[in-house]
């Protein structure tokens, strides 16, 4: 057992002072000192810095790590641009990005305070750089291919490596199931896929309404997707629309990427269905996808959080960086209210989502915590100040255990 005195707690949703935190691998109380001491007699006692802040662990819900190579290959400002360039450069890389490349890149997370990432892995490559990393990790096998033809070969490679993740016994390591898109699966994929997400009640995500080709190819099977399926592809037109897509999903809560282009039956189906949102702004900035309304997401009552995507179309993996630009491109909203609601978005929010017993500073939850060094006493304006300062992570607790700092 520990004790752990900061001068702060951001729960996330409340501030504490005079109050410290009593854990092993989960928080077993929070109170002031001398009534932890007398109840945990045995426990290590930790008085932290002036000004330490400590507050949940950040949870980014959606990484692609076998991009990690990409500094400069990619090409930016246009979605299918892009995505013309990731097939051109793919292998390359996803060759020259080996395991302590994305160990690199889990470790960089580490440092920006993430305790928890959600892996999209295209080919099983960062599998074992998942296994031994020292976050939690959902770790979303990812499901694709639009040709029938290619249906069996596609399902059986990713069976192999959904099963492989499987037999990851560890604390914190959960398997899961991405389903790439709905321009990019085959519908026998993904009915074959979702039985097993199911029976099995794994977690799943896909990437939804990215960009405008989407919108157009799946209402029209028209716009800028048109040559490249045709070229590509050999397809004609699209194997399903927004809402035979969503379909899939309905009764099953699903983490959806983007959502950027969704229309209002979209977001209808979302909220009837406890969907969650996943919101890249980094992601969407740099690929021309625009900026996710999220005004009208919380009309509509759903849940968003915030994520950085790959380091295919992001330059870092940190989640301060993330919401800072979020708190930038979504201008029209009231600051105060969205930089807290951020801040919720990547511990509380993230957690809940993703079906995880943390991103919160309370009696019973995992003890994935982050100090940060705050540089004087906190204001009303705290959630504002956090995203803007970048603060000092001088430690990083997962599930009790010093990760990060002495
Ligand atoms: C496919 O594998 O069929 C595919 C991949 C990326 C974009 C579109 C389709
Ligand atoms: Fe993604």
């Amino acid at each position: 057992m520990q004790i752990i005195t900061p001068d702060y707690i951001l729960t996330p949703n409340t501030l504490l002072t005079n109050m410290s935190v009593a854990f092993d691998t989960t928080i077993k109380k929070i109170a002031p000192l001398e009534d932890l001491k007398k109840e945990f007699a045995d426990a290590v006692v930790t008085k932290l810095k002036k000004n330490s802040l400590l507050m949940p662990g950040l949870i980014n819900a959606h990484v692609h790590l076998e991009f990690s190579a990409n500094k400069t290959q990619l090409s930016y400002g246009d979605f299918i641009s892009w995505l013309y360039s990731v097939i051109e450069n793919r292998e390359e890389l996803i060759n020259g990005c080996d395991e302590s490349c994305i160990a690199k890149a889990i470790d960089s997370m580490l440092e920006s305070g993430i305790t928890t990432f959600g892996a999209i892995s295209s080919h099983g490559m960062d599998l074992q750089a998942c296994a031994n990393a020292p976050q939690n990790v959902v770790f979303f096998n990812e499901l694709i291919g639009s040709q029938a033809t290619m249906a069996d070969a596609l399902f059986t490679d990713f069976l192999a490596r959904l099963d492989v993740s499987k037999s990851i016994k560890r604390e914190g390591f959960y398997p899961g199931v991405a389903i790439h898109s709905p321009y990019s699966v085959h519908p026998i994929l993904i009915k074959k896929a979702l039985q097993i997400v199911k029976n099995e009640n794994l977690k799943l995500t896909a990437h939804f309404m990215e960009s405008s080709a989407e919108r157009e190819w799946l209402d029209k099977s028209e716009g800028d997707f048109k040559d490249f399926f045709e070229n590509l592809l050999k397809q004609k037109s699209s194997l399903s629309s927004s809402g035979e897509f969503l379909e899939y999903f309905n009764g099953y809560e699903t983490l959806l990427t983007h959502v950027v282009q969704a229309n209002k039956q979209d977001l209808q189906t979302l909220s009837s269905n406890k969907h969650t949102v996943i919101h890249c702004p980094i992601s969407n900035r740099l690929l021309g996808n625009g900026a996710l309304d999220l005004k009208k997401l919380q009309k509509h009552n759903i849940r968003w959080i915030c994520a950085t995507d790959g380091l295919s179309s992001n330059y870092k993996l940190d989640l301060f960086e993330e919401m800072k630009c979020a708190l930038f491109m979504h201008s029209d909203m009231p600051l105060l209210e969205l930089a807290q609601r951020l801040i919720r978005s990547a511990t509380k929010d993230a957690a809940d989502a993703l079906g995880i017993n943390s991103g919160e500073i309370a009696q019973g939850k995992n003890a994935d915590m982050i100090v940060l060094d705050l540089e004087g006493k906190p204001n009303d304006e705290l959630a504002i100040h956090l995203i803007l300062h970048r603060y000092n992570i001088s430690k990083v607790y997962i599930n009790g255990k010093v990760k990060k700092g002495t």
